[in-house]
């Protein structure tokens, strides 16, 4: 689904930038369905697209979506149009090109690779199991987390002190040795995972570092682990980076088991982008989008979704 953005400088007050969006909603109730949303955004449904209005300070931006690029055209000439009368003047509205879902710059190559470089430094075990990843497994080396990654996870780990830890999608073992790294003396891992290959992998690795007696390895399909764990509400902290698909029923049995405070960590929520446009109908694209709806639904945790590589949602249990 084409998608294309324009920023547009507002004259006047920064509260005139909110009034120009009430005007905005209120002329195109005649040829759209118009909500204005309590936090001041303007949501408009044409038959042939939307455009979000998004108010902040001296700046509207305005996010336009369709079907196809000709019904965005309309969209954005609609929109146009009806700002010019709104406003009362010209005011330049210089809309990007379309992009899909999957061409969105969630973050530019620089900021990425800037990020890496403001953390705490990967370690020399860390960073040969990062070598060694890609030459053993070629493409599928991209499914690693990233440096930043692992040392947000860590930090989360001893920001919740956390004692006992569940990882659901070990592959090589990056994100499982930043876990257990983090978790005190006597802390616990169980890492879940079905390819026995990669596991061999990683198994290596956190001997090196000295972490191995505290990781459980159990290989076979997650929800079967899961299951078999005791009801009671033991686990402090959770990292599910796994088949997208088993998300929903890694979440639910693993809500149930953390503890008051506990932490369930979602790597990928954006997958790429592709959950933001209802283009993408893949079996993974429907089951994200559904479990971000869910996860933000549910009265058993408070939430929040970042934009951390490829997006991470944190759940903490009420
Ligand atoms: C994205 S990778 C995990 C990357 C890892 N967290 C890291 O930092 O390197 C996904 C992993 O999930 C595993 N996986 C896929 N389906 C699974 C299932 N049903 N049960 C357990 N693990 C599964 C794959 O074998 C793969 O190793």
């Amino acid at each position: 689904m084409p998608v294309s953005t324009a920023q547009v400088a507002t004259t006047g007050p920064a509260h005139a930038t909110r009034q120009l969006v009430v005007q905005l909603v209120s002329h195109l109730c005649e040829e759209a369905v118009t909500e204005l949303a309590a936090d001041g955004r303007g949501i408009i449904t044409f038959r042939q697209g939307t455009c979000v209005l998004a108010p902040f300070g001296h700046q509207l931006d305005l996010i336009a979506a369709a079907a196809d690029h000709d019904a965005l055209a309309g969209v954005q000439r609609a929109v146009t149009r009806h700002l010019h009368i709104a406003s009362g003047a010209e005011l330049p509205v210089d809309w990007t090109e379309p992009a899909a879902g999957e061409d969105l710059d969630l973050l530019h190559p620089l900021l990425g690779d800037y990020l890496l470089g403001q953390c705490t430094p990967a370690d020399e075990v860390l960073q040969e199991l990062v070598a060694e990843t890609r030459e053993a497994t070629g493409r599928a080396a991209g499914m690693q987390i990233s440096q930043d990654e692992g040392a947000f996870l860590a930090m989360l780990v001893q920001l919740v002190g956390a004692r006992n830890a569940v990882e659901v999608g070990v592959f090589t073992g990056y994100s499982s040795l930043c876990i257990a790294r983090a978790l005190p003396e006597g802390g616990r891992l169980l890492a879940c995972d079905v390819n026995d290959d990669w596991a061999a992998i990683a198994r290596r690795y956190w001997e090196r570092a000295g972490v191995a007696d505290r990781i459980d390895l159990k290989v076979g399909p997650a929800i079967d682990t899961l299951r078999a764990l005791p009801a009671e509400p033991a686990i402090d902290i959770a990292f599910i980076d796994a088949d997208k698909v088993g998300y929903r029923a890694y979440y639910e049995e693993i809500v149930q088991r953390l503890r008051p405070g506990g932490l369930v960590v979602l790597d990928n929520v954006f997958l790429g982008g592709r959950v933001l446009d209802p283009a993408y109908q893949g079996e993974d694209h429907v089951a994200m989008r559904s479990l971000n709806e869910l996860i933000v639904a549910d009265d058993r945790v408070d939430s929040v979704m970042l934009a951390v590589r490829d997006g991470v949602t944190l759940a903490r249990r009420r």
